[in-house]
């Protein structure tokens, strides 16, 4: 084959040609993999944005009159929001019922932190069993079917690095009990990594570097991949949005729900009080009347520092990356198979192949990934709401082997939760002297979901205590 002559003008015109530099040696399949590959950018695009952001530094502005963000307490403050409150309740669960809920999992990223080789929702995070993140999501939608009686549908965000590996591996477990048709899953975008010269990077002769879009290129991905219809003949309008790292996601939440329709909201947040200046969540701020997210890296030392006459963090706001976000918006703000939302760089060693043919691995960045946020479309929402919720119920990142935000927090933070679940059941269950649950526990999601479950199974089965060392599980 021959390159389209228009595609090689674009590319020259870009000052891109290099990338055709090897053309010549290439066989069909190969040229076509490229070609293809080369089709699917917009040069025009990506001159405008070489300068911006690749060539020059971006400065994250942060306008002057930027405020933290206000919120719902977790816990009703006033009369009128206890009953406010109570009434979101209902209508949460009446929206569930009347199956106007689906589930989003971005699971396209790399996970390179955690140093696990395969998609992350393989991770098998389960204390005891080793229960995969996959796993968990989805024996909580199959007992959420149950108690609401609705078929829910999955979606799945998966990317080029991962789609395969990530189908398989639900084909291989039997869609954990689900049905086939209840997960879809659908590929997001990819952006060409580039070097700090402003050239497009070959990851091979006949490949470019290519890696997923970021987190934000699920709403086109959405509309492109015929998900958005299913959604609309389906008959669901609400989003629920988490991401894959959190196996403590409560994504049937009734208060958020209510709240999030009650509100009119067309995207909302749950936000966690930090816990400290500098933990690695974005912030919830306000500028110009609109809600918006700072990434932990961009808010200033000072906003991040400043504390109120009581001593407690301003920005004490912070995102575990769990929305709702209702269809119609998304349909909207990809309308025209577009979607502007604006690009943030990270600097990265990128293996390449050098002038000469050869492929390279850089031991210092060598170039930029561009990714897009999802969190940028909260400024762009006609109305939104945010949330604030316990940490211990909904939020145990898995993104590090150790430490802070680690496999072993998480583990901890799931027995914990469950180790309550069982306590507020009636059952005695063993602490350490620090408080910390002195047993192995772990509850498939598909047996319990929330404390009602609980109180039922333990009555049921007769539990009566869990004691010191003994591991338990339950499904
Ligand atoms: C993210 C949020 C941060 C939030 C924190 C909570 C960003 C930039 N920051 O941080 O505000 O407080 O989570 O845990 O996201 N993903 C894709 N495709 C991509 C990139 C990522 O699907 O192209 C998915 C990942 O699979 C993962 C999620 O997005 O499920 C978050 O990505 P990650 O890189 O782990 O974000 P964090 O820096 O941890």
């Amino acid at each position: 084959m021959t390159i389209d002559k228009e595609l090689e003008n674009n590319i020259i015109s870009a000052g891109q040609g290099h990338v055709l530099q090897y053309w010549n040696e290439l066989d069909e399949s190969s040229r076509k993999q490229l070609a293809g590959q080369l089709e699917k950018i917009n040069f025009a695009e990506l001159a405008r944005l070489i300068p911006e952001y690749v060539t020059s530094r971006p400065k994250t502005v942060i306008p002057d009159d930027l405020a933290p963000a206000p919120y719902f307490p977790m816990t009703p403050e006033t009369q009128e929001q206890k009953e406010l409150y109570a009434r979101a309740y209902e209508r949460g669960i009446e929206l569930l019922k009347a199956g106007k809920v689906c589930f989003l999992t971005v699971a396209g990223g790399q996970g390179t932190r955690l140093g696990f080789d395969g998609p992350k929702g393989t991770y098998p995070i389960g204390p005891v069993t080793g229960r995969t993140l996959f796993a968990y999501f989805a024996q909580n939608i199959l007992r959420a079917g149950q108690k609401y009686q609705v078929k829910f549908s999955w979606y799945i965000m998966t990317s080029l690095l991962n789609n395969e590996a990530t189908t398989r591996f639900f084909a291989e477990n039997n869609y954990f009990g689900l049905d086939k048709e209840q997960v879809f899953f659908f590929t997001q975008g990819t952006m060409p990594a580039i070097g700090y010269d402003g050239k497009l990077l070959l990851g091979a002769k006949d490949s470019l570097s290519l890696s997923p879009d970021g987190h934000g290129g699920t709403l086109l991905a959405l509309r492109k991949s015929g998900a958005l219809k299913r959604m609309e003949d389906e008959g669901t309008n609400i989003i629920s949005y988490f991401q894959v790292d959190n196996p403590l996601i409560k994504m049937t939440n009734p208060l958020f729900i209510g709240l999030h329709d009650l509100e009119n909201a067309e995207m909302s947040a749950v936000m966690l009080a930090k816990t400290n200046a500098y933990e690695k969540l974005g912030n919830f701020c306000v500028s110009n009347g609109r809600l918006n997210i700072i990434e932990y890296s961009d808010l200033p030392k000072e906003l991040a520092e400043k504390t109120d006459a009581s001593g407690k963090l301003c920005y004490i706001a912070g995102s575990p990356a769990i929305h709702l976000i209702s269809r119609d918006f998304i349909g909207r703000l990809t309308s025209g198979g577009e979607l502007k939302l604006p690009w943030h760089r990270a600097d990265k060693k990128i293996p390449f192949i050098d002038a000469n043919g050869n492929p390279a691995t850089p031991a210092e960045p060598n170039g930029v990934k561009l990714e897009s946020f999802i969190f940028d479309a909260l400024p762009l929402a006609g109305r939104t709401m945010v949330l604030e919720c316990d940490r211990n119920e909904v939020f145990a990142p898995t993104k590090n082997p150790t430490g802070v935000d680690s496999v072993e927090s998480c583990r901890a933070m799931l027995i914990e939760r469950d180790a309550k679940r069982l306590e507020k059941a009636g059952v005695c269950v063993a602490r350490k002297a620090d408080g910390s649950v002195d047993a192995l526990i772990e509850i498939s999601p598909a047996l319990i979901l929330d404390e009602e479950d609980a109180a039922k199974y333990v009555k049921d089965n007769n539990i009566t205590c869990v004691k010191a060392g003994e591991t338990l599980v339950i499904g």
